[in-house]
């Protein structure tokens, strides 16, 4: 069930979705303190192995460290230079790329080439900055800003759920990283709400149709919104899931589809066989990427009848989930453009109201003096 009975305002304004200034804002206020998944644990196996990443216009470097998981800004602090380009490597230790300067786990510098010519030292301020860096499962997330929530108080009670579902016997069988012609907040938008399965994803998702609202649940939190949709034990569809997940053991038989929306960015899916984690991130104000794991549930049963099984489960989740992707893509360059010069003020329906519980983190987390006030 819904939890407004009437349509919403839709407060955010046309400019929120394409101004400078909004878009700085959300960053200081949205994004420095908060957790973004950027890679798993898995990517980085031996110690040594590192990878770069752009998260909300910093250029980032996570390295495996024999002390574990550590991430810096990936700019040398002599002149300005991307340590290195890599997208992945493996390196004993950090040397910038452009004269070879070398910085300890810490983030100290160890080693400058021809040292004497910069008598006297500052060693302070040579320092790598170094960004906190935290597991869930085999997710690992990066907060941009050194205070901030730890990644268990950003997860909040899900932290759990989210472990137990992005680890084994779940497995990642497919990722997803994509660039859209469009402020970050349209696909957010698009994600949290079920009102445009039946014509977006006609044949995808569309054997749904427009899902009853006495089959669905959302839950309107501070910082995060649900929706649990219970898919119906008896359906053809759900007898043939549960099948398989008793087959291959180790997973959970709910019958359900839960989607969590955790602020401002971070979404979860959890459903008997698969499970997804998404974040949607700011390039600039009319341009975003989306990044995304999907695993699926590979089981608990070593006989070969389960490892075709689970073969089988994870093409399937990848097959419908790419092409889901493919079809959401298809209208967010034309919402940024209508946006552009629309009009209206646009309205929330109650299928929709989890937006409307995003619109107001969004606005609450910025600072409303800084935003272009319409002529
Ligand atoms: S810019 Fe990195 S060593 Fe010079
Ligand atoms: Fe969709």
């Amino acid at each position: 069930m819904f939890v407004h009975k009437e349509q919403l305002e839709y407060a955010l304004r046309p400019e929120d979705y394409a101004s400078p200034e909004a878009h700085h804002a959300e960053i200081d206020s949205l994004f420095l303190r908060t957790w973004h998944p950027v890679c798993l644990a898995g990517d980085l196996p031996q110690v040594g192995d590192f990878l770069t990443i752009e998260l909300a216009g910093q250029p980032l470097l996570l390295r495996h460290t024999a002390e574990g998981l550590r991430g810096y800004l990936n700019i040398c602090s002599h002149r300005h230079c991307l340590l290195t380009d890599a997208r992945r490597g493996h390196a004993a230790g950090i040397t910038c790329q452009y004269h070879g300067w070398e910085y300890g786990t810490d983030g100290r510098v160890s080693k400058v080439p021809d040292g004497g010519c910069f008598k006297p030292f500052d060693r302070e301020n040579a320092r790598l900055e170094t960004v906190p860096v935290a597991t869930c499962g085999q997710l690992v997330f990066v907060r941009l800003a050194a205070e901030g929530p730890t990644l268990a108080e950003h997860l909040g009670g899900w932290t759990d759920r989210v472990a137990r579902s992005f680890s084994s016997p779940y497995r990642c069988n497919w990722r997803y990283e994509a660039e859209f012609a469009c402020n970050w907040k349209i696909p957010v938008e698009n994600t949290v709400e079920t009102y445009h399965l039946p014509s977006v994803h006609p044949t995808t998702l569309g054997g749904f149709g427009m899902i009853p609202e006495q089959a669905q649940k959302h839950y309107l939190e501070n910082r995060s919104t649900t929706l649990i949709f219970n898919m119906g034990r008896e359906t053809p569809l759900m007898k043939r899931q549960r099948r398989v997940v008793s087959w291959l053991g180790g997973g959970t038989d709910t019958a359900e589809y839960v989607h969590h929306h955790v602020f401002p960015n971070l979404v979860f899916t959890f459903a008997d066989l698969y499970t997804y984690c998404q974040v949607y991130l700011p390039v600039g104000p009319t341009t975003s990427v989306t990044r995304s794991w999907m695993f699926s549930l590979d089981g608990t049963r070593s006989n070969p009848f389960a490892r075709v099984m689970a073969r089988l489960v994870a093409r399937h989740g990848v097959r419908a989930n790419a092409a889901i992707q493919r079809e959401d893509a298809t209208v967010f360059a034309a919402v940024q453009r209508g946006l552009a010069a629309t009009p209206f003020r646009g309205c929330l329906g109650t299928r929709e109201e989890r937006i409307w519980c995003f619109h107001r983190h969004v606005l609450a987390g910025r600072d409303r003096d800084t935003r272009p006030q319409r002529p």
